[in-house]
């Protein structure tokens, strides 16, 4: 191996940047060159490719984002796109790929792999929704900014005695919401494993009140059926019946653009690294997660093909520990 790509796909996440960081380094120690894709695979199939050295990753490990860009490139899906795309890297005499992103990315991935591409992926998703990675690159940063964002709802819910829903990201999966709705000490969580009455979510609401709380907050996964759009549309329409307002605030992107906690940092730095290391010993068609506390490297068909379980008992201590 002698030259290798980096790209970073699908939504961005703080931590990403000392991904690419730690892939470049780690690359040119080994006397390769490195050359990063801008724009996730739509770059790719463009051939939109700039070498990288030391100093072009200096001073971004800090930096939320991606400073390769990232895309969502429906033409990727394609027999077409992907073909184009080995084209690319084959003219370019690109003989290792890095693909930095969650799911989709790294399914994507997976078919370049099936092409007899050399690719390794790098876990990296807020969403936490990845087989084979217990935590993802971007998600520590994302649930800290949902928490301060939690702790301030509660500081004017508190002078109010009002109720608040925070609507967090996380596309299908509930595990944003349901660790902020720990780590933040709501009232309630809501989100799309579990199916939600929101009659009986308007009584857990009361019931904390009772207790002699001065707030009750719930958070809501974006993918719940009852959503922020679902609950604020039912507590509108039956609030006076109810018998108090459920306010909404929907986090939305805000929670993509934090600066990378340390944690992230170094998870990202230890998958950035493992990720160059397993193309140097011809260990391709993998994705670098972290299970234990450890590197785990597992095939991409087990990612693409294994949804990731979200530990249902964690929901029963939201409610205990609501209390
Ligand atoms: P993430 O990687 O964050 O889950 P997406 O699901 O948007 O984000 O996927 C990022 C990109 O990966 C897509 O825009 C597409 O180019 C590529 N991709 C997604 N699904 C597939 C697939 N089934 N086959 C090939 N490429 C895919
Ligand atoms: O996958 C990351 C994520 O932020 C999801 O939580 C969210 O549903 C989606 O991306 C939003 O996508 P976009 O930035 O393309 O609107």
């Amino acid at each position: 191996m002698k030259r290798i790509g980096v790209l970073t796909s699908g939504g961005d996440a703080p931590g990403m940047n000392a991904a690419i960081r730690a892939v470049v380094r780690t690359g040119l120690d080994r006397g390769w060159e490195v050359f990063g894709i801008r724009q996730g695979y739509a770059g790719l199939i463009a051939g939109n490719m700039v070498p990288l050295g030391d100093r072009e990753v200096g001073g971004i490990i800090q930096r939320g984002g991606t400073v390769l860009g990232s895309s969502r490139c429906p033409e990727f899906k394609t027999k077409e796109g992907q073909e184009k795309a080995v084209c690319r890297l084959d003219r370019q005499q690109i003989d290792g790929l890095v693909i930095i992103g969650g799911n989709g990315s790294q399914t994507g991935a997976l078919a370049l792999s099936r092409m007899n591409f050399p690719v390794v992926g790098v876990a990296s998703t807020v969403d936490n929704d990845l087989y084979g990675s217990e935590f993802s690159i971007g998600v520590d940063t994302a649930l800290n900014i949902a928490i301060e964002a939690i702790d301030r709802l509660k500081v004017t819910a508190s002078s109010h005695q009002r109720a608040f829903l925070i609507e967090v990201m996380g596309r299908n999966c509930g595990y944003l919401a349901l660790m902020a709705g720990i780590a933040g000490g709501a009232e309630a969580v809501v989100i799309p494993e579990v199916e939600t009455d929101p009659e009986a979510l308007a009584k857990e609401l009361l019931a904390a009140y009772e207790r002699g709380k001065p707030h009750a907050i719930v958070v809501v996964a974006e993918g719940a059926l009852y959503n922020a759009e679902g609950l604020t549309r039912y507590f509108r329409e039956n609030g006076e019946r109810l018998g108090f307002e459920l306010r909404s605030t929907i986090l939305g992107h805000l929670q993509r653009g934090g600066t990378p906690t340390a944690f992230d940092r170094l998870l990202a730095t230890r998958l950035g690294t493992a990720a160059t290391e397993r193309l140097s010993r011809g260990e391709y068609g993998v994705l670098a997660g972290h299970l234990k506390g450890e590197v785990a490297i597992t095939p991409l068909d087990v990612v693409a093909s294994t949804k990731k379980p979200l530990d249902l008992r964690i929901l029963e201590w939201a409610r205990i520990l609501a209390r």
